[in-house]
């Protein structure tokens, strides 16, 4: 503690202005007021500092103390994170709501981690052994199959002068390094600085979604940054939920800045009711919640996005792939919008502050698959998917143009098609990945075959189907050439059965990559047997697409998809429906 003490000269909003503080940093954690509210340092001009106050600021009056803590805002890490929901200052909601009503009370000083229960540690490192940062001291059973490693902090090495295995509490001290430097489960770090890492990896596998049209069509690196804006209403969240459940990820943190009052409220309810198709218990086992409204301060919304990513990279660092969604950034940005108007900034395009792009791409730049610090060695990467909502879903807006600067992929989401119910409601035109070609190797090799020339053929149909569309809308659907309309009943079969997915179909919420691909080939195997029957002269009346569909959608509606057997009766079954005299030769 630096002791040192100002008072409020000036408050306006969530900001107040304290002199004279000397000896304080930027983002150096303050108390304000007799209340001891939570405040950031966030500008210094002499001995006058700005601070950012986390908390309700109304009662605060001039004159009133203002005190530095000698620290920034520090995110407690170690076991009791994974079901844990934490408000954007890390203090969890579950405990204080029952002791101080729905809302936390000002001031309140909780850590994060619950200071009585026990854990089992067993220690895996020695008296005597020589610890560099990163390493591993001994592991913490924080859920069944999550061993939770504790490791020697980023800023600490040494000989190991004594540890000891047993039952502790997070803060009873478990290790002592010579010089008497004392270790504890639980260490803490600075939110607003990425954790240290030993190489970034190159981003060469996909993260796997289990959802076919982003898979398929815009396959995104484990360890990549990917924006999701749509407009109110088009499934942002259903996607953000879909991806916690059933992507290939060990550990999730979800970051909630909801717009609503009542949104803290349904993300409590609905996310520990969500289910984990792994174990069938809550989803809530590897997950970490972080909450923020707009009722609540926007200081702490903005320091929700660090402590999430604070949070995910801990778990990174002990070898987990992390799925880190952020639902949505654009609540994040209106607060950084929010504390600019009241520090005067100057502002840049709609308000927003002109750092809006540097801050967000630097959010961006903590998502990476690493090689973690320290022995053993262990990989782990943080994947970032942030919803944007961007008003009335215009893409144009300056918090989706930042994140397009910042991120290697984009599902956009359209109104139109969610209106459709075509769900996802992923516009394939707008909607890009940058990381194909490094993922397509893994994607050939663990998804299926012809993976990157299946993707093509799948987007060509879409593209000539919507040219067609426009063309039918004027001249009508029959006037066109059986080769055209052939084309437009392959592309009902890609929207429907491919790219559509529902939610809440429990065969088919998850599409594990080999169903995905089996329908994909299955749909272009009858576009391109179709194409072949009418070039031999066949009409396409003659095609049996009814058929087709029923032996496409009984692949569809099996959860993995089918086995060999039952892919290559499909086969068999979609080729003499798109042309019945033609050879059918079956790959199995
Ligand atoms: N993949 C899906 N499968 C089935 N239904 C879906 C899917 N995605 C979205 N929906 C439907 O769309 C509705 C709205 O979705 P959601 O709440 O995710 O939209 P949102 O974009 O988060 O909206 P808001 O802008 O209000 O946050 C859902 O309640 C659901 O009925
Ligand atoms: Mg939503």
């Amino acid at each position: 503690m630096s002791g040192t003490e100002g008072r409020i000269i000036r408050a306006a909003g969530a900001l107040v202005e304290a002199a004279p503080l000397r000896n304080v940093g930027l983002f150096e954690i303050v108390r304000v007021g007799p209340r001891k509210l939570l405040g950031e340092v966030i500008r210094l001009e002499g001995d006058v500092a700005t601070i950012q106050v986390f908390e309700d600021t109304a009662g605060l009056a001039l004159e009133d103390p203002v005190v530095a803590t000698g620290a920034p805002l520090l995110a407690e890490l170690g076991p009791g994170l994974l079901g844990s929901v934490l408000d954007g200052t890390g203090r969890p909601l579950e405990q204080l709501a029952a002791s101080e009503g729905a809302f936390i009370g000002a001031g309140t000083l909780a850590p994060t981690l619950d200071r009585e229960r026990r854990w089992g540690f067993v220690a895996t490192a020695r008296a005597g052994d020589r610890v560099e940062p990163g390493d591993l001291l001994g592991m913490v059973e924080e859920r069944p199959g999550l061993p939770h490693s504790i490791m020697v902090p980023p800023d600490c090495r040494g000989e190991i002068e004594w540890i000891e295995s047993g039952e502790r509490a997070v803060t009873d001290v478990v290790c002592r390094l010579a010089g008497g430097r004392e270790l504890t489960l639980l260490s803490r770090w600075p939110v607003r600085v990425p954790r240290p890492i030993a190489e970034w990896l190159p981003a060469d596998r996909p993260f796997v979604t289990g959802q076919r049209v982003f898979d398929l069509l815009f396959p995104v690196a484990e360890g990549g940054a990917v924006a999701v804006p749509g407009g109110f209403g088009t499934g942002k969240t259903v996607i953000e939920q879909s991806l916690a459940r059933f992507a290939d990820a060990d550990i999730v943190v979800y970051v909630g800045c909801g717009e609503r009052g009542n949104e803290m409220a349904e993300v409590l309810e609905e996310f520990p009711a969500l289910l984990d198709p792994r174990t069938g218990r809550s989803l809530m086992d590897r997950t970490t919640l972080v909450v923020n409204t707009s009722n609540m301060p926007v200081a702490a919304r903005e320091a929700s996005v660090y402590l999430g990513l604070t949070i995910a990279e801990y778990y990174r660092d002990m070898g987990y792939r992390v799925a880190l969604m952020a639902d949505s950034l654009s609540r994040w940005a209106e607060a950084l919008r929010e504390i600019g108007s009241l520090l005067r900034e100057m502002p840049g395009e709609e308000g927003y502050p002109t750092a809006l792009s540097n801050r967000l791409g630097k959010l961006c730049e903590r998502a990476g698959r690493v090689r973690a610090l320290g022995q053993p060695e262990r990989s782990g990467a943080v994947t970032f998917i942030s919803a944007i909502s961007p008003p009335g879903g215009d893409l144009s807006e300056p918090v989706t143009q930042a994140a397009l600067r910042a991120v290697g992929g984009l599902w956009a989401l359209d109104a139109g098609l969610a209106h459709q119910r075509q769900f996802p409601a992923v516009d394939w035109e707008t909607s890009y990945s940058m990381q194909v070609e490094e993922l397509l190797p893994w994607l050939e090799r663990e998804g299926g075959a012809g993976w990157g020339a299946l993707r093509r053929e799948i987007l060509e149909l879409l593209q000539r189907d919507k040219e067609l569309r426009e063309v039918a809308g004027l001249v009508g659907p029959e006037a066109l050439e059986d080769r055209d309309r052939l084309i437009l009943e392959s592309a009902a079969l890609v929207r429907e059965l491919l790219i559509g997915q529902s939610a809440y179909d429990p065969n088919d919420a998850r599409s594990p990559i080999g169903k995905t691909h089996a329908i994909a080939e299955l749909i272009i195997r009858f576009h391109q047997s179709g194409t072949e029957t009418l070039q031999a002269g066949g009409t396409f009346g003659s095609l049996e697409v009814p058929r087709a569909r029923r032996a496409i959608g009984g692949i569809r509606s099996l959860a993995d998809g089918g086995d060999h057997l039952q892919r290559a009766a499909a086969q068999a079954e979609v080729t003499r429906a798109a042309g019945g005299r033609r050879e059918v030769e079956v790959t199995v």
